[in-house]
Order: C-alpha cells, then structure tokens, then sequence
C-alpha cells in the first residue's frame, strides 16, 4: 500500500478528486491532507473523509521549523507528496527529501504561462489577453524552482473565442480530475520501477504490469478500472463552479499573513484539530473591526457611508468566529475603507454647505 499525502491552500477539489479516485482501492491511499491557511475550504471538504487525517500546519512551522513536517510525513510513512492548489513554497529540506516523490499541477502548458507571479485567474487571463488557442495542465516533479521540476504529464484545453477566465478555469478543472490521478499513479509505478526510464510511457505498479495502459486522455474511470481500482465518476465530478477565484498557488512571495500557533506536534499527536472544520485560534487574532471609528464618522461625519462602515465592521467578528478568516479580513479592510468614504464625504459636506449657505 502506497500513502500520498496532499498539500493544499485553497477550495481543494483536486485534494477530494484525488482522495476519491483511490479511495476504494487497495495499493494506493490519500493518508494525509496538510494545509496551510485557516479557514482553507480543502479542511471542510475532507473532513468528511474520517480515514484522512487532515491537519492544518502554519506558516510559521513551514519557514521555521520544515523539519516537523518532514518528521511527520516519515511519521505517516507517506510515500509520495502531491501538491494541489498549495500556495508556498515547499522548503527544501522537504523537496530534497522527496525529490521524484513530490508533484504539482499547474493549470496551464508549461513552461508557457508558469513560475513566479503566474497562478490561479492570472493565468487564464493572460492565457485569454494573449489570444491564445490552447491552454492546458501540468503535471511536473517539484524542484526548488518554480514550476520548473521535470514535466511527468501534460494535456491541452481549447480555449473558444468567447472563453473567459472563469470558463477556462472550470475547463481545466475538469482535465485536472482525469490527469491528476493518472500522473500519481504513474510517478508511483516510476518508484516501483526506477530502472524504466522512458517518462513518456505510463507506467503501472508491478502488480497490475502487463496490462496494456489506456492512451492518456482516457477518461479516468476507465483508467482506474485498468488498475483495479473503484472510480465513481458522479461522486469525482466535485465542485463545478465552486474554484473560481480559487485554489491555485500560492505565498510564493512569503507575504501573507503568518499565523503563530499550533505547533505540528501538537496536531500530529491526536489533538482533536484532525477533520474538524477550521476554526481560528484565538493566536491568530481577529483583524480589527473598527466599530467604535465606523460609529464615529456615522455621528460626526456622514450618516450613510457610515452606516455601511457599521454593517462591515460587524461583519469582522462573526466571520472570524465562524472560522472565515478571509472573510473577517475582507470586512475589515471593506469597513475601513467606508470610514474614510465617510470622512472624506463629511468634510466635502461641511466645506460644501457653508458657501451654499451663504448664498441663499
Ligand atoms: C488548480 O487549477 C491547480 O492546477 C492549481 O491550483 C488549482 C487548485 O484548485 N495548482 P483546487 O483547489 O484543487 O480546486
């Protein structure tokens, strides 16, 4: 039996089509789902899946301490590390460690449209803003360059006239639920077979060799059947509509926000935080709400935008305590910027009225 073990940062589909796919089977199984941002749609999705252990790993484990993680996954006995949607850098103790056991998916035909600043609807933009007539999916070996490791899986999409970012998005969406799965398990038989060296064949794990592999853009069901493996396609065709905006890479800048709390051995050790939808620690800290200024400018300054500041700054802690930390921290930046709506509109107001008043 072969453990994978999946990083993801955003919505996740990949994570729960890949999870499925091997669900049922008996060589190879998703053991193990890290995430690295609070409030990751991926940690709802697979706590429905009790047999994963899901855990969420911050990102101040990740720059300081990848060792943890590492200790973790020899832990898990994890075999091979599959990246999906996940927004960081992997460290290189980490990349060294599973060089020809870590992959990543890139939703587009590298080289073309990869590497740093290139992921999610950037890259459907300019695949689109460029007139492009194809775009497509990657699947390649992680390195320590940016999506720059050895390309093990590649397939086009057309992209039509009239495509936009979000429908080439769900296109290549669905090209990810069927190449995906395939390039695991063809990356595995290349453990199991180190001495076949030709990439471009797939090849299977050694207990089903000798089977004949579909061409590579059989649909996946079929391919999992070739492997003995059960594939339910209704219950793999997850979350249509639901990435846009989503999932794709990443804090390859190191910019976001860093949450200080638990430490990976407290989440590895059975501390209840597995498969249950992410809730902030009360470390991370709410972003500030603003209240008592969205108040202020409603008195002082002007009623309406002040209002709207009220309504936003409201927002911040029931997000936050419903464990939406994105969404805390749009309403707080939203009721920020109606505070100073307010105040610019009240000083225009009185500057504004006085001359008017003079006049009549
Ligand atoms: C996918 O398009 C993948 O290619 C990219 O990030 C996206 C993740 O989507 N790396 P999801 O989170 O799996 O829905």
């Amino acid at each position: 039996m072969k453990k994978i073990a999946i990083f993801a940062s955003g919505n996740g589909s990949n994570a729960e089509n890949i999870y499925k796919f091997f669900a049922n089977g008996n060589r190879v199984r998703v053991a193990l789902v890290i995430y690295d941002r609070p409030g990751a749609r991926v940690a709802e999705r697979m706590a429905a899946y009790p047999d994963v252990k899901t855990l969420y790993i911050p990102k101040s484990v990740w720059a300081e301490n990848p060792q943890e993680i590492l200790d973790l996954l020899r832990e898990e006995g994890i075999d091979m590390v599959v990246l999906a949607g996940f927004l960081r850098f992997v460290p290189q103790e980490l990349t060294e460690a599973y060089a020809g056991r870590m992959l990543n998916i890139h939703p587009s035909l590298v080289p073309a449209y990869s590497g740093p600043g290139m992921y999610g609807d950037k890259i459907h933009q300019a695949v689109i803003a460029a007139g492009e007539t194809k775009s497509g999916v990657t699947v390649h070996y992680v390195s320590d360059v940016v999506d720059g490791g050895e390309i093990l899986m590649q397939e086009e999409v057309e992209v039509a006239a009239d495509d936009t970012p979000e429908s080439l998005a769900e296109k290549i969406h669905a090209v990810e639920y069927s190449l995906y799965p395939r390039a695991i398990v063809k990356a595995l038989g290349r453990i199991e077979s180190p001495s076949a060296d030709n990439i471009n064949e797939p090849m299977l794990p050694p207990a089903v060799e000798g089977i004949t592999p579909p061409p590579l853009r059989e649909p996946a069901e079929e391919w999992a059947e070739t492997l003995g493996v059960s594939y339910d396609p209704e219950k793999v065709a997850v979350a249509t509509g639901k990435y846009a905006g989503e999932g794709d890479d990443e804090d390859r800048t190191g910019t976001s926000e860093d949450i200080k709390d638990r430490s990976v051995n407290a989440m590895a050790s059975g501390t209840g935080l597995n498969n249950r939808p992410p809730r902030p620690h009360v470390d991370e800290g709410m972003p500030p709400t603003y209240l008592v200024w969205a108040v202020v400018m409603t008195v002082l300054c002007c009623l309406p935008a002040g209002v709207v500041a009220i309504v936003f700054a409201c927002q911040v802690s029931s997000k936050f305590y419903a464990g939406d930390m994105e969404g805390a921290l749009r309403a707080s930046e939203r009721a920020q910027i109606w505070i100073i709506v307010s105040f610019v509109l009240g000083v225009l107001a009185n500057t504004l009225s006085l001359p008017i008043m003079l006049l009549f």
